[in-house]
C-alpha cells in the first residue's frame, strides 16, 4: 500500500462507501473524505475508517472568520485524522488560527493544507468575477506562499503547479494533487489532467484519485496500476 496515494470517497453515505472498499478489497489504503459523505455521516464515518486503519485526509476546505476557523479546527483535530484544510482566500490570519487550533488540541496534529485557486475557476473567472488580476499560475503561487508564510504544510493544487510551488516554498512543503487520470481512462470534467508519472516527474507528493479508481471495471485493479505508475513512472 502506497501512503502517498489517496482515495477519494465521493460516495452519498458510509454504506456504499464501506461496500465499495470491501467489495474491491481496498482495506486500509489511505482516503480523503470530503463534503458529501462528512455532511451525511459526521464524525462517525471518520471513528470507522479509523478503526479500519484508514489514513485520512478530511476535505471540507473551511473558510470563515479566523476565529470559527480556529474552534472548528480544535474540534476537527480531535478525529485523529492526517492531513485537513483551508481555502487560503480567507486570508494570512485565518491559516494561523487554523493551525493554532490544530496543535492546541492534539499532541499529533493533522497536516493542514491550504486550497490555492479552485481547478473549476478559470483565468476568465478569476480576472472579472474576482476582480484578481494576473495569470491563475501567478494566483497559485501567491497563495502558495501565504500558506505557507502562515503555518500550513502544504498546498492542494494541479500537479502542473507543483514543481514551481516547491521552488517557491520549499522541498518540505507538500503539494498535494487531484486532477489524475490513468493512462487509459476518460478524462470525465476535468480539464487540466495528468497520469500518476507525470506527477512524480513534476514534484507532486500526494496524489487525490477519484473517478479513475471508483468508475473503473476492476477498482482494485486500477488502484494497483495507479501505485505501478506513480512509484516506476512510465516504463510501468
Ligand atoms: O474523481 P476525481 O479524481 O476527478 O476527483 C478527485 C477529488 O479531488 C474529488 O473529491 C474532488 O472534490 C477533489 N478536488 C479537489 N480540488 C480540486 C479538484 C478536485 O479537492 N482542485
Amino acid at each position: 500500500m502506497s501512503r502517498s496515494i489517496y482515495l477519494a470517497l465521493d460516495f452519498p453515505n458510509w454504506e456504499r462507501a464501506d461496500q465499495f472498499i470491501k467489495t474491491n478489497r481496498l482495506h486500509g489504503v489511505p482516503v480523503k473524505v470530503g463534503m458529501e459523505l462528512f455532511y451525511r455521516e459526521g464524525p462517525r464515518v471518520i471513528e470507522q475508517l479509523k478503526e479500519n486503519n484508514h489514513p485520512i485526509f478530511l476535505d471540507l476546505k473551511l473558510h470563515d472568520i479566523p476565529t470559527t476557523v480556529m474552534r472548528a479546527m480544535k474540534n476537527i483535530a480531535q478525529l485523529g485524522v492526517d492531513y485537513v484544510n483551508v481555502h487560503a482566500f480567507g486570508g494570512g490570519e485565518m491559516i494561523q488560527r487554523a493551525k493554532e487550533g490544530l496543535v492546541s488540541a492534539s499532541n499529533q496534529p493533522p497536516n493542514l493544507l491550504a486550497v490555492t485557486m479552485l481547478t473549476s475557476l478559470d483565468q476568465e473567472a478569476m480576472n472579472q468575477e474576482l476582480l484578481l488580476q494576473g495569470s491563475v499560475e501567478d494566483n497559485v503561487l501567491h497563495f502558495a506562499q501565504l500558506a505557507k508564510n502562515n503555518g500550513a504544510d502544504g498546498v492542494v493544487c494541479s500537479v502542473h503547479e507543483a514543481k514551481q510551488i516547491k521552488k517557491l516554498c520549499g522541498p518540505s512543503f507538500q503539494t498535494v494533487t487531484p486532477g489524475i487520470r490513468l493512462e487509459n481512462s476518460t478524462k470525465d470534467d476535468q480539464k487540466r489532467i495528468a497520469t500518476p508519472a507525470f506527477a512524480r516527474e513534476n514534484g507532486a507528493d500526494i496524489l487525490v484519485i477519484g473517478r479513475s479508481i471508483t468508475r473503473a471495471i476492476d477498482p482494485y485493479e486500477a488502484y494497483m496500476q495507479a501505485i505501478k505508475e506513480w512509484e516506476n513512472g512510465n516504463e510501468s
